[in-house]
């Protein structure tokens, strides 16, 4: 097993800010007596300054687990049974919540799936950005009207004029909504953002705008973010790194290039498949033949194996451990064990 995954990744020299290291996450059952549901077992990865990781795989894999783990944010029914995560060299679960409730928003903000939708209707856009502001001390006098030329800094960053600020939701389209939800988690000045499925609810040209505008604000800010989706084109134009995740398992790490030029794990090649024109980034998945494995009924062997066009009797008994493959290129398949 490796303990470590941060030195395999040769992308650049920049320091690594975070590491997930060898997390798995349980959800209590609701049902007396029925074990937890494992729904993130054992993942590693980390997260370099100024970098991109991809978070991919299909509905129902962990990808918002694993981010929710990060922030320390799962619901109630949820826990961290292994692991630790590192956020320049601390253990984020060693902190005390108001340490953590400090980490959240000034190093590491989420924009959470779904979260346009979850801007308050009858309150203007520049005065939600400014409780925030209020509510992390990054107001100059802690009253919200002081922060009104910091709220008009961040929609303008985002390409919201500043003067909508005084506008409804309701005024603004999906798409500046979704940029005002960016402006927010950029309000305290993060190192590291997770944007969770940012674009799925826009519409195609949209998604571009928004993708282009993570991209751009990463590279002026310096910042790292880690972007959760289902697409794979997607993660082509913007990513650095790769990290594929099937029923809640490390089916594939990589740098970018690796991942599209010489993918190992069959259901990183099958998700390829499902891809057949990565020009075209909002392409939907296609399909890959079957469903995901439910978390209270997994295989004995590989979680893939039920799926795999490329199977054989081993993986059907044996889970695979994740093999190094070359520096910087991790998979966990019987089949790479040999190559
Ligand atoms: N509160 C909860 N209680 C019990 N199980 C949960 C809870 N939240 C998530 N799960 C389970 O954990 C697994 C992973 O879910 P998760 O939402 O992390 O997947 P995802 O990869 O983000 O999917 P999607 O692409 O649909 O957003 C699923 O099997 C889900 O049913
Ligand atoms: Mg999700």
């Amino acid at each position: 097993m490796l303990s470590s995954y941060a030195d395999t990744i040769p992308l650049t020299e920049a320091p690594i800010l975070l590491e997930v290291r060898d997390v798995s996450v349980e959800f209590v059952s609701k049902q007396k007596g029925a074990p937890a549901a494992r729904a993130v077992d054992h993942v590693s990865f980390a997260l370099r300054e100024g970098e991109m990781l991809g978070l991919v795989g299909e509905s129902g894999c962990g990808k918002t687990t694993l981010m929710l783990s990060l922030m320390r944010l799962l619901p109630a029914a949820g826990r961290i049974v292994t692991g630790s995560i590192e956020f320049m060299g601390q253990d984020l679960l060693d902190l005390t919540e108001s340490e953590m409730s400090e980490v959240r928003w000034r190093n590491i903000s989420i924009i959470f799936q779904g979260a346009m939708n979850a801007l308050n209707p009858v309150r203007t856009v520049g005065d939600q950005i400014a409780e925030a502001l209020v509510r992390h001390g990054m107001a100059p006098t802690g009253k919200k009207s002081s922060a009104a030329g910091r709220v008009g800094d961040l929609l303008e960053m985002v390409g919201i004029g500043a003067n909508r600020a005084n506008q409804y939701p309701h005024q603004y389209s999906g798409g500046m909504r979704q940029r005002a939800m960016i402006a927010m988690a950029l309000a305290c000045n993060p190192q590291v953002v997770v944007a969770d499925e940012p674009t799925t609810a826009l519409d195609v040209m949209i998604q571009a705008q928004i993708l282009e505008l993570l991209d751009e604000l990463r590279h002026k800010l310096g910042l790292s973010v880690i972007l959760v989706t289902h697409d794979l084109g997607v993660v082509a134009e913007v990513c650095d790194t790769v990290l594929v995740m099937y029923g809640g398992v490390t089916a594939e790490y990589a740098d970018v290039d690796t991942i599209f030029n010489d993918p190992q794990h069959p259901y990183t090649q099958q998700l390829l498949n499902a891809f057949p024109d990565l020009t075209r980034p909002t392409a939907r998945l296609i399909s890959i033949p079957g469903a995901p494995p439910r978390l209270d009924n997994l295989p004995p062997g590989c979680r893939f194996a039920p799926r795999c066009p490329q199977v054989f009797d081993r993986c059907h008994s044996e889970p695979p451990a994740l093999h190094r493959l070359s520096d910087g290129h991790l998979a966990s398949c019987h089949l790479v064990e040999s190559r």
